[in-house]
């Protein structure tokens, strides 16, 4: 069992099965693109740690780039509108392309991302999620890969931050009742 860290109520999924399920995806997607060009899309910041450990478990020769964006209106819940802040260097038309993310929860930001990349006329469009909230999505999104479907806490851990901290957990932790006065679940 990993160590505790100070801000952590509990530890959700341990660092061996957060490591094992992200082994597992990149077989399903070698599986699933062989003999196929790949781009993978990543969501910065938080998706940077799961990336990194996915793309190592792909075996065909694939890319990555990534976006930045951030949401318009309150700091804390999801609005939907949302702003690039870095758009990708790569053009994807005519590529088989993945988003990749940390965390899908109301779905807007994600669903917005989809739309602008999908203009741009992809050859396919997916995503993969290392964690899912399902209850609390408020538009359907058709996700292809899912690393895990976790209940409706706040998380911390493996990319995912809490005021920008955190993300250097190896684990999926969540965020301690203590800490939670500020967040918005
Ligand atoms: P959505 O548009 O509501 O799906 O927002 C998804 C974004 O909210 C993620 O990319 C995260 O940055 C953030 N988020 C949602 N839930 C959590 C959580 O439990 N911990 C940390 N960040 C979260
Ligand atoms: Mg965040």
């Amino acid at each position: 069992m990993s160590e505790v860290h100070h801000g952590v109520g509990e530890i959700l999924i341990d660092e061996a099965s957060v490591q094992g399920r992200v082994a597992a995806l990149g077989v399903e997607i070698s599986a699933d693109y062989a003999g196929r060009d790949l781009l993978l899309v990543g969501v910065l910041k938080g998706a940077v740690f799961f990336m990194a450990d996915l793309m190592r478990e792909i075996s065909m020769p694939c890319e990555i780039d990534f976006m930045a964006i951030s949401s318009y209106g309150a700091a804390t819940d999801s609005s939907g509108v949302v702003r690039i802040l870095k758009d990708l260097d790569i053009n994807i038309t005519g590529r088989n392309v993945i988003i990749v993310e940390d965390i899908i929860d109301s779905g807007l930001t994600l669903s917005y991302l989809m739309r602008n990349l999908q203009a741009r006329e992809p050859l396919t469009l997916e995503v993969c999620t290392l964690l899912t909230k399902p209850e609390r999505r408020e538009i359907e999104i058709p996700i292809r890969y899912v690393g895990f479907e976790i209940p409706n806490c706040f998380v911390i851990g493996y990319g995912l931050d809490f005021a920008e901290k955190y993300r250097n957990l190896p684990y999926i932790g969540v965020l301690h009742p203590d800490l939670l006065a500020g967040t918005p679940h």
